[in-house]
């Protein structure tokens, strides 16, 4: 089934992303946060224009207009004092994730929605290191707060609904490809070697 392969396939690299990012640490500064923040704006900004622009969404029945991230990292920095100009002149990735085929867009999907999931430990630690909440600068990790498991859900049934069938394993590889070249581009964007 395409979601357990999605999640064996990528699980070196989730877990790898998780050890480098700070967000967990027990010594988590504000600057550390705001790096990270200002680092998933720049890959997430251009990463959205090219998403909402798709022409695929026809052939996808997902709204994700209002699934967007960009507007709740926006939020959570200027919420924790950067300024709108350097918003506005904060790096933005160019190497993303190739966006060229509905399958490549369902790959990128399961990463960026998978990635809320992860929300409800983090809010815990960015409350209890930092005292933040979703509305002073923790709004994007907190995914979609109380919904995060129903529209993860939506999420899985629309992928499932788009591939479960045993013919589609070339299309099934495209999708899994698309994946894990959203955890490298977002990886190598984040901590370059
Ligand atoms: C410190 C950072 C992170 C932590 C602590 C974390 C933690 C978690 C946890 C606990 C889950 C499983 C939730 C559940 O099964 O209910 C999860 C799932 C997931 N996370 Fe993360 N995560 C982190 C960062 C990320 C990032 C940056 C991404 C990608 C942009 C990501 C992508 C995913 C995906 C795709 C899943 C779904 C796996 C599946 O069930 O198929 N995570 N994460």
């Amino acid at each position: 089934m395409i979601l357990k392969r999605l999640k064996l396939a990528t699980n070196v690299r989730h877990s790898a992303l998780e050890d480098q990012l700070p967000l967990m640490r027990a010594n988590l500064s504000r600057e550390d946060y705001c790096r990270v923040l200002a680092g998933f704006f720049g890959f997430y900004a251009p990463l959205e224009i090219q998403l909402m622009d798709s022409p695929y969404w026809q052939q996808l029945p997902f709204d994700y207009a209002d699934r967007q991230k960009t507007p709740r990292l926006k939020q959570d920095l200027l919420a924790l004092g950067t300024s709108p100009w350097a918003l506005d002149t904060t790096p933005l990735c160019a190497a993303l994730p190739d966006l060229n085929a509905p399958e490549q867009l369902l790959g990128c999907l399961y990463v960026i929605e998978g990635a809320t999931l992860g929300g409800r430990r983090i809010t815990q630690h960015l409350q209890n290191r930092m005292g933040l909440t979703p509305e002073s600068g923790g709004s994007f990790f907190d995914g979609y707060g109380a919904q995060t498991g129903t529209r993860w859900k939506v999420f899985c049934a629309m992928l499932l609904a788009n591939t479960d069938h045993a013919q589609d394993e070339a299309r099934d590889a495209v999708i899994v490809a698309a994946a894990n070249s959203t955890f490298q581009t977002l990886t190598q964007w984040l901590f370059p070697t």
